[in-house]
């Protein structure tokens, strides 16, 4: 059993977690991430180590309620036990001087950027760190990024912060105007992270995503997570969750990631009305 130190709303439908689990934050590095299951018959989820303590033995996962298991988790308060956590899981982000790496989050890639940015900055790399969302009151841990990297671009569909539109319009303008760019890591919506990939094809800019198929065991032993990339089936729990985005087969992605579509939705009705009846 996990103990929950801390559950807070950050910003609406985005909840942060820090959860005591020495040996996870002992071993954590960027990237790499836990499946949780909130009680004995809940479903496992992947989630990313947004951040680690190794003095205090805990871990931090920023995650955003969308369904069934989501939901459960949020409804969960400080000083609740977590009924399994395991990890960490996955490969840990490749870490090295690239020179300018631009670090994508939206939603809660946001969250899951900055280890990596941290990472690349300690590495000596120079980091622009871009941030979306809807509007600003969506924009969270905005100082933290911040401190991490040389240069913080928050960027709002509404234009209520200083860049506004979508990350893809505002990375190909960067491109066309010749900024130096040596490396994309991209992490949030499938679709924000396959436009990305998109927008760098061309220009041949190195697009590192982080993939979230659906996952059962996170341990390469069941297939769930089965993504095809560069023409050869990976798993994303041991062979990733990091890939080359311009190698992704994203219809494939898109597809398997809406299989229990029907499923997920009569799970999210019953829950709701199991809790509000
Ligand atoms: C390696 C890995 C790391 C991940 N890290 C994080 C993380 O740090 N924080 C986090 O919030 N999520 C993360 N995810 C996604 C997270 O695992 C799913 O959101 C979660 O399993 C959804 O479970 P659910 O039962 O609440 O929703 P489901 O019932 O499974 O899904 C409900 C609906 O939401 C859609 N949906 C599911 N996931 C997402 C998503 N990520 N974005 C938009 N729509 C979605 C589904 O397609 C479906 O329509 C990660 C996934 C992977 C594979
Ligand atoms: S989640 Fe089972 S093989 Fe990856």
């Amino acid at each position: 059993m996990f103990k929950i130190l801390r559950r807070e709303q950050i910003v609406p439908n985005m909840h942060l977690l820090e959860v005591g689990a020495s040996f996870v934050a002992k071993k954590a590095l960027p990237g790499q991430f836990v499946i949780v299951m909130t009680d004995e018959k809940s479903e496992r989820i992947p989630l990313t180590i947004s951040d680690w303590n190794q003095e205090r033995g805990t871990i931090t996962i920023v995650f955003m309620e969308v369904g069934t298991s989501t939901k459960k988790l949020a409804n969960m308060k400080s000083g609740d036990y977590l009924y399994a956590l395991l990890g960490p899981l996955g490969m840990p982000s490749e870490i090295e001087n690239f020179g300018t790496v631009l670090c994508v989050g939206g939603c809660y890639g946001i969250g899951n950027i900055y280890p990596m940015a941290r990472a690349l900055k300690e590495k000596g790399n120079r980091v622009i760190s871009m941030i979306e969302g809807r509007s600003k009151f969506l924009i969270y841990w905005e100082d933290r990024i911040k401190k991490v990297s040389d240069e913080l671009m928050a960027v709002t569909r509404d234009g209520t912060t200083k860049y506004q539109g979508h990350v893809p319009e505002i990375l190909r303008k960067m491109i066309s105007d010749g900024k130096k760019i040596d490396r994309v890591v991209a992490i949030g919506c499938t679709f924000m992270m396959m436009i990305a990939s998109e927008t760098t094809r061309e220009s041949g800019i190195k697009t590192i995503v982080a993939l979230n198929p659906v996952m059962v065991d996170g341990t390469g032993m069941c297939g769930a997570c089965r993504v095809s990339v560069g023409g050869s089936t990976r798993f994303a729990c041991v062979d990733g969750p990091d890939f080359d985005g311009h190698q992704v087969d994203w219809e494939e992605l898109f597809f398997r990631r809406a299989a229990y579509i029907n499923e997920e939705l009569d799970s999210l009705q019953k829950y709701e009305c199991d809790v509000y009846p």
